[in-house]
């Protein structure tokens, strides 16, 4: 950058704003959640892949998922769990400040699902779309509890949705029987004491063939172009199992165990552990490296509802809080890892 001149203009004032409200601090006040109604069983899965109900049980987990409805849209997911969440923060739709939706299957490169998502629950709210895979959620729990500290909003409304449905290919072996579909919401409002721990995030690009939708949305226009579309050019998304198994059991404890540093307590101190419901394998091997207290609650939605990517986090929560399994008041670790590859973890205070 080069200097300013001797003849730069000085400014016409003192060069200070408007004080827009003092620093505060931030916390969740609600959540909620929407599940689809029609499960899914491994046997529905298993023909397409040549695998078995109890291979995919031993590997993932997964016993069940939720598939949404052909014309149910992750729109109307999201609207489902942002409701609830507003009702249980006891917040209305016109005090919501900003509206951020964690998704990657929202069929539309453009618009983004949020301004929609806003206009539906009767709000004007300044709206995006967070594109972090299964770290969505806590990537948007982080920059909403920022945005409140820092005056830009007093309440947020925070989305995790996918329809991963829609992107699956259900002759992938690697891949169909991991995903399902739902929402998961929060409101991150003000508080008094601190209620949302320091995020410790991160990505690594290098691993960007990790997790992918297999083929770019060029490379579609270039199969119609060429007449030549069919369902190999289809951009479901793909994943090198092994590599992200490996990454997240051996890298993401550590990211976990530094989000507890970071809030100023010890693991004996949590009420519950919300990992990405990735694979029950991996929740088990973080459970063991971080040295949980046995009596820690720990989320294992993932049995009957799979890998829901930036969903997972808040339904998973939601439940544990409607069936009376963690406390209201006590703390959660939560931790987001997928696609990017991208993580983000941190320490709430539950609604
Ligand atoms: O949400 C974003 C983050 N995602 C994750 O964290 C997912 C991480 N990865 C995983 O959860 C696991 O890698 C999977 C559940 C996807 C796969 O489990 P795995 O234990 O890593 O299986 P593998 O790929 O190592 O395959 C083991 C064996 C192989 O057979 P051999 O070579 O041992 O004879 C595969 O051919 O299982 C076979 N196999 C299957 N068998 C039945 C692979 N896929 C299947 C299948 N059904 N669907």
């Amino acid at each position: 950058m080069t200097s300013p001149s001797a003849t730069a203009p000085t400014p016409k004032g003192t060069g200070t704003l408007v004080d827009s409200g003092a620093a505060r601090h931030s916390r969740i006040l609600g959540v909620g959640a929407y599940r689809p109604a029609r499960v899914v069983m491994n046997s529905e899965i298993v023909d397409k892949i040549d695998s078995s109900d109890e291979w995919i049980r031993e590997r993932s987990g997964i016993i069940s998922r939720h598939f949404a409805a052909p014309d149910e849209s992750v729109i109307d997911m999201a609207e489902a769990a942002s409701r609830q969440a507003l009702e249980h923060a006891g917040i209305a739709p016109e005090q919501i400040g900003f509206v951020l939706v964690a998704t990657v299957t929202h069929p539309y490169q453009t618009p983004a699902a949020a301004p929609e998502l806003a206009s539906r629950l009767g709000s004007t709210a300044p709206a995006l779309d967070i594109s972090a895979a299964c770290a969505g959620y806590c990537y948007g729990v982080a920059m909403a509890s920022d945005m409140v500290k820092g005056g830009s909003a007093d309440y947020v409304l925070v989305v995790g949705v996918e329809k991963l449905s829609d992107f699956t290919d259900p002759y992938d072996r690697g891949s169909a029987f991991i995903f399902g579909d739902g929402a998961g919401a929060c409101i991150v409002g003000p508080s008094d004491t601190p209620g949302i721990g320091p995020t410790v995030w991160g990505s690594d690009g290098t691993q960007r063939d990790a997790i992918t939708q297999k083929q770019a949305w060029t490379d579609v226009r270039e199969s119609w172009q060429t007449a030549q579309a069919d369902k190999n050019v289809w951009p479901a998304i793909g994943m090198a199992g092994q590599t992200v198994f490996r990454w997240a059991v051996w890298g993401m404890a550590p990211v976990a165990q530094q989000a507890i540093d970071k809030a100023g307590i010890k693991a004996d101190d949590l009420d519950a552990f919300i990992p990405h419901q990735a694979n029950i394998r991996i929740i088990d091997a973080m459970v063991k490296q971080l040295k949980l207290p046995a009596d820690i609650p720990v989320a294992r939605d993932i049995v009957t509802t799979a890998n829901t990517s930036a969903a997972s986090i808040p339904i998973a929560t939601t439940r544990m809080l409607a069936e009376g399994e963690i406390p209201s008041g006590g703390l959660a670790l939560q931790i987001g890892f997928g696609a990017g590859l991208v993580y983000a973890a941190q320490v709430v205070v539950l609604p």
